[in-house]
């Protein structure tokens, strides 16, 4: 897998070091990215010891904890803390994930460095901008397109071609796919990236829709979908375990199918 910590990250200086808590058996450094515009906006990496039998098992627990208890000046976004929101992911100890769901045990032993999603603009600290990450998705049009008349009930499908959205539906928009990806920090604003994607095939192939054609004459360019190398960083950092990757195959398929 391609290293998906971006090499500026290693040009941040060296920021403030909090001192160790007293007393403490169990402790770990966090090396921790910090951005502000308010400060004039020079980044730097913060480190902090955490008490590890006080700040919970997660990383969102330390997040939250340091938030808490050491420096409350840093900012990250989380709500469900259940993995089912996608708004903290960021990029844990070199690979992209959600914190809320990040065992702390999971991770190799020494200091733990915690940095934005990369290759999106920084909002602040551990806050990506992901203006374009959501615009992307609002481009594949993620809700139902139909001609024929709204039936009076509901739209119907068979328990075959609703299973054929699993491992579609699932997804969290929380971007860890396409800000690991190297096509789509190259390129971010013209390849679709992943995670747009994956919710543009789940619409492709859903046997309700009746836009086929015109979602796939929305892909058709040399950027918006054929971007994908097969690289494969999606797949593997996705935290809800999702193949964004054999999704835009298939696209790909339906492309060649329907020309020849
Ligand atoms: S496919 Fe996975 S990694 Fe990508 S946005 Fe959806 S949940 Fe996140
Ligand atoms: S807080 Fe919702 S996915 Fe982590």
């Amino acid at each position: 897998m391609v290293q998906l910590t971006l090499p500026q990250n290693s040009k941040v200086k060296k920021g403030k070091t909090w001192p160790k808590p007293q007393g403490a058996t169990n402790l770990r450094s966090f090396r921790i990215y910090r951005y502000s515009p308010e400060e004039g906006g020079n980044p730097r990496w913060d480190t902090y010891w955490v008490d590890m039998d006080r700040a919970g098992t997660m990383i969102l627990d330390v997040l939250i904890y340091i938030k808490n208890n050491i420096d409350p000046t840093l900012a990250f976004r989380r709500s469900c803390r259940e993995g089912v929101c996608g708004s903290c992911a960021m990029n844990i100890a070199g690979r992209n994930t959600i914190a809320c769901t990040k065992g702390f045990e999971e991770l190799p032993s020494g200091e733990v460095v915690i940095a934005p999603l990369p290759s999106q603009p920084v909002v602040k600290d551990l806050i990506p901008d992901l203006t374009n990450f959501y615009a992307q998705h609002a481009y594949v049009q993620p809700f139902l397109q139909t001609a024929t008349p709204t039936p009076e009930k509901e739209w119907r499908q068979s328990a075959e071609d609703r299973a054929k959205l699993d491992g579609l539906y699932e997804c969290i928009l929380c971007a860890s796919c396409s800000t690991s990806c190297p096509s789509y920090w190259w390129n971010g604003d013209k390849y679709l990236g992943p995670a747009a994607l994956l919710q543009a095939y789940r619409w492709l192939i859903d046997s309700r829709d009746e836009a086929t054609g015109e979602r796939l004459d929305a892909l058709e360019d040399p950027f918006k979908l054929y971007r994908c190398h097969t690289i494969m960083n999606c797949a593997q950092v996705c935290p809800k375990g999702l193949n964004p990757a054999q999704a835009i195959a298939k696209i790909k398929h339906m492309m060649v199918e329907r020309v020849a």
